[in-house]
């Protein structure tokens, strides 16, 4: 740790020149987030060495005002260089102890529980500390800190702005950081963003788990994640709030500005440089994500209204004779007597029967997947209920359990912060898994949903709901409440998009959970705490590895849960929202995220549902699941959507050795396993806002239709030499980022392999269990035309029971290839750690097929380094397939 010496002038210097420009830019929209002016920020009145080799100082506020309630007279302020790579950034109230998010469900180092002196022990004008790749340094009066990059002095963050400098009230936190216009920002979720990945100027981000349809655009959705990656020349960082209150983001396109209803400031900012080392450095601190097991990156099947078990059973049947691959099937509540979590409906789903065909499809290597709301229906012959009730799970209202109304009519909301609602749960999940074996939990309404608003009491004699259709009208008699600081807070986010009050259609804020904590503070880590509880329900069933999809996460549910964007609509832009939406969970440390294919509501058209499972089989999670009222979409349904899902899903199940290699590599880097374009290629800036295309891993790049009509795409090919996956003899060499015009007929979906790369495929089969034990081929892909060139490849192998995911356990493989080509020979051998699992298995490699060494057409030797491990040489068929260039292509086709 060094300090080191600033003058004031230099930071005056800044001001000037941000404000000068905050002038230049803004021009008609200011009026759109036109700033309220609040008070005159801290000033730093001392500063000390804290016990950890921090800093700890103490703030005091320069002139009180009242706007939104009066301001915390003294501040204290932490900053740690947690790695050399994390600065944190940590801001409280110096006198009382406020809600943050709770270090046993988030855990991570907590501040020295030391009180900042009055006296400064550290020169107040030494105002630079910095360590590793971060500096941090700040201006005294009016206080802001700036961040900056050591190896290039580039300002990260920097709170000194035109707005205002830092406010912080009881129920309002306001601070800003300025930005340079050459910086592209990404993150900021859940929201449907009508204009692509990147952060656009002036869309509003609210930050508040709300039960809201995908479709909404530029609304609080089902997930709070307040970190963004801001990616310049070819530099990335990233910024996390850890801050778990409602909050609005106002993006200017200049400065982004917090407004935050609670909680404390606590900024990581993470160095990267490049976006895998910023997700690399972000889930580092708030969890890996979860292992999935390998049957999970099989095709799903599910829809609301299978209205009973014949219907499920003829699905899976009919899948199985249009030879689309199917793993898994889903029920959603219809399989529930009443809507009831962990029952059973007697007469649709009858217990026998449905153990029946999971024996069936089970000894097929099938799974199935069933729904589990959190709300518990209120009901004095319920089981679930009564134990509930019994160990006082329940999140409560003056005492008594916050009654609240989803499918099942009157419902209790679990207060999942509480261990004995954890161990209520994990008991829950056991005796349902006893009733009926389910390979995983889809958790859903957990934001939480709520059909009323309010304080509701059950209407004497009313029958509620009245039993027709999934019933989501409010039928309790319920009251707003506004007489309380939480359920009427002094600044109102943009909750919903309409400013509605935070507890419409969820649960009232002023509810209260275990010790005391209140929903306002906790309402966005409800569907959080759900998966942690429901992992540890499933990871202790049998030892095997658990499989969560949850509707609603925040920072950290990656560690635990997949995630499916919700309730989207079967209409073109949807189709293309989904993208981006996928692009940004990988972000968030939740890269196991797909959007449900073919759309939820309304019906899709046929040419559309093509469409959408050609873009869909390369989800990293690949679901087709429908609304109650929407016709079947089973792919099936259609024979031209069955072609495409053939040839599609034909080439996922081709791929699932890659998938899953991605699936280690995101659980031990947190790298994304579909990525933007500009995670391959930081240096070109012309990719930074694209959002139709996107990477499996760092070199495999999808090109979907997602418009209507079309024949034919236009990608842009980042320079190099890309191959065709489906037809490996058809190759682009692209020399610049002009858009090529691509042939699309209905059945095709464009999935190009970048040069330099080894991509380990098997043969494929309807089902992952099969698809999984058949032999490999290498596909080794060299730049056109070169001599002299590399390729590089990994496969992960083990045990997907298992709930770990790791080498050293005896049950995985770790595998290295690498391939060389100069002048007319190729090598291809391998490194293998840990071979014996996948020698025990019988894996092995039947075919390398080799692409574009030594100029295209031209013979060479390939020689296969490797004997008695997986790439034995006895095994091995060498293939170079002739190549056709994309102009001999074009000419051959209709496309112009
Ligand atoms: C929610 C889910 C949807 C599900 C429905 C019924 O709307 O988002 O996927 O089908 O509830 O359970």
């Amino acid at each position: 740790m060094v300090y080191f010496k600033m003058t004031h002038i230099f930071h005056l210097a800044i001001v000037l020149l941000i404000s000068c420009s905050f002038v230049n830019v803004f021009g008609s929209k200011q009026s759109l987030v036109a700033p309220t002016k609040i008070g005159d920020g801290y000033r730093l009145v001392s500063l000390q060495e804290s016990s950890d080799g921090g800093l700890l100082g103490l703030l005091k506020v320069n002139q009180k005002n009242n706007i939104y309630g009066p301001d915390i007279p003294h501040l204290q302020l932490y900053i740690k260089h947690e790695t050399d790579d994390r600065l944190r950034i940590h801001i409280t109230d110096a006198q009382q102890q406020r809600w943050e998010v709770p270090y046993d469900l988030l855990p991570r180092d907590k501040p020295p529980q030391q009180r900042p002196s009055k006296q400064t022990t550290i020169p107040i004008n030494a105002a630079a500390f910095s360590s590793g790749e971060l500096i941090f340094s700040y201006i005294t009066d009016p206080f802001s800190f700036a961040v900056k990059r050591t190896s290039t002095g580039q300002t990260l963050f920097n709170s000194s702005t035109p707005y205002n400098s830092l406010v912080f009230k009881d129920q309002y936190i306001e601070i800003s950081t300025s930005l340079p216009h050459d910086a592209s920002l990404y993150g900021l979720g859940e929201n449907s963003q009508p204009h692509g990945i990147k952060l656009y100027p002036n869309d509003p981000y609210t930050l508040w788990t709300t039960d809201q349809s995908a479709i909404n655009l530029n609304m609080d959705l089902y997930g709070s994640h307040p970190v963004y990656m801001d990616l310049r020349n070819g530099h990335a960082h990233g910024v996390l709030l850890l801050n778990s209150n409602g909050m609005d983001i106002i993006y200017r396109g200049d400065s982004l500005t917090y407004k935050v209803i609670g909680g404390v400031l606590d900024f990581y900012v993470f160095a990267g440089p490049t976006p895998l080392g910023v997700v690399d450095q972000y889930t580092q601190l708030i969890g890996r994500p979860a292992p999935m097991p390998y049957w999970s990156l099989g095709f799903h099947q599910c829809r609301w209204g299978y209205h009973n078990l014949s219907v499920v059973e003829d699905v899976v049947e009919n899948y199985n004779k249009a030879q689309i691959p199917l793993d898994v099937i889903w029920n959603d509540d219809d399989h529930m007597d009443g809507h009831k979590d962990f029952t059973l409906n007697p007469v649709a789903y009858p217990r026998p029967k449905l153990l029946d065909f999971l024996q069936r499809i089970h000894d097929r290597g099938m799974k199935y997947i069933v729904i589990i709301d959190p709300g518990i229906g209120v009901n004095s012959t319920y089981g679930t209920y009564q134990r509930g009730i019994a160990k006082d799970v329940f999140i409560k209202y003056n005492g008594k359990p916050y009654l609240a109304q989803v499918w099942p009519g009157a419902v209790n909301f679990p207060d999942f912060m509480n261990p004995a609602t954890v161990s209520w749960w994990v008991d829950e999940v056991r005796r349902f898994h006893e009733l009926v074996p389910v390979d995983g939990l889809w958790i859903d309404m957990n934001e939480a949903s709520n059909f009323c608003s309010g304080l509701c009491t059950i209407p004497e004699g009313r029958i509620c709901p009245n039993g027709t259709g999934p019933g989501w009208v409010c039928c309790l008699d319920c009251k707003n409440i506004t007489n309380t600081k939480w359920d009427d807070p002094p600044y109102k986010i943009n909750a919903s998009g309409t400013h509605v009050p935070i507890w419409y259609k969820t649960i009232a804020t002023s509810a209260v959970h275990y010790n005391g904590v209140r929903e306002y503070d906790a309402h966005s880590m409800y569907g959080f705490s759900h998966a942690i509880a429901t992992h540890k329900a499933l990871e202790g069933l049998n030892g095997k590895r658990p499989f969560i999809l949850s509707r609603s996460t925040f920072v950290g549910s990656g560690k635990y849960t997949a995630h499916w964007t919700g309730d989207n609509q079967g209409t073109w832009n949807d189709i293309k929202y989904s993208i981006y939406t996928m692009l940004n969970f990988g972000l968030f440390g939740v890269p196991m995220v797909g959007s449900d294919i073919c759309g939820f509501y309304p019906q899709p058209t046929e040419e559309l549902c093509n469409r959408w499972i050609e873009l869909g089989a390369f989800y990293p999670f690949s679901r087709d699941h429908a609304n109650y009222y929407s016709p079947r979409q089973e792919l099936y349904q259609w024979e031209t959507v069955a072609t495409s899902a053939r040839n599609a899903l034909g080439m996922r199940y081709k791929l699932l050795p890659y998938l899953y290699t991605l699936t280690y590599e995101a659980h031990t880097t947190g790298a994304p396993i579909a990525r933007p374009l500009f995670f391959s290629f930081p240096n070109i800036p012309q990719l930074y806002g694209l959002s139709t295309q996107f990477l499996l891993g760092e070199s495999l790049m999808v090109s979907p239709v997602l418009d209507q009509g079309r024949t034919n795409v236009s990608a842009v090919f980042p320079p190099g030499t890309w191959y065709s996956l489906f037809d490996q003899s058809q190759v682009i060499n692209s020399k610049d980022l002009k858009p090529i015009t691509l042939d699309a007929p209905l059945h095709v979906i464009n999935v190009h392999l970048y040069q330099n790369t080894i991509l380990p495929m098997q043969r494929g089969g309807m089902i992952s269990k099969d698809a999984r034990m058949t032999p490999f081929t290498l596909i080794v892909t060299f730049p056109v035309g070169s001599t002299d060139s590399n390729a590089k490849g990994k496969l992960y192998l083990d045990n997907d029971e298992l709930p770990e995911m790791r080498l050293g356990n005896g049950q995985s493989s770790y595998i290295d290839f690498s391939a060389s080509a100069s002048k007319k020979t190729v090598k291809v051998w391998s490194d293998v750690q840990e071979s014996k699992y996948a020698l025990d298995k019988g894996w092995y490699i039947e075919k390398i097929t080799v692409l574009g060494s030594s100029g295209i057409g031209g013979s060479f030797a390939v020689e296969v380094e490797g004997e008695s491990d997986i790439l034995d040489v006895s095994k091995v068929e060498v293939v170079q397939t002739e190549h056709k260039f994309f102009d001999e292509i074009m000419k051959d086709s209709d496309v112009k």
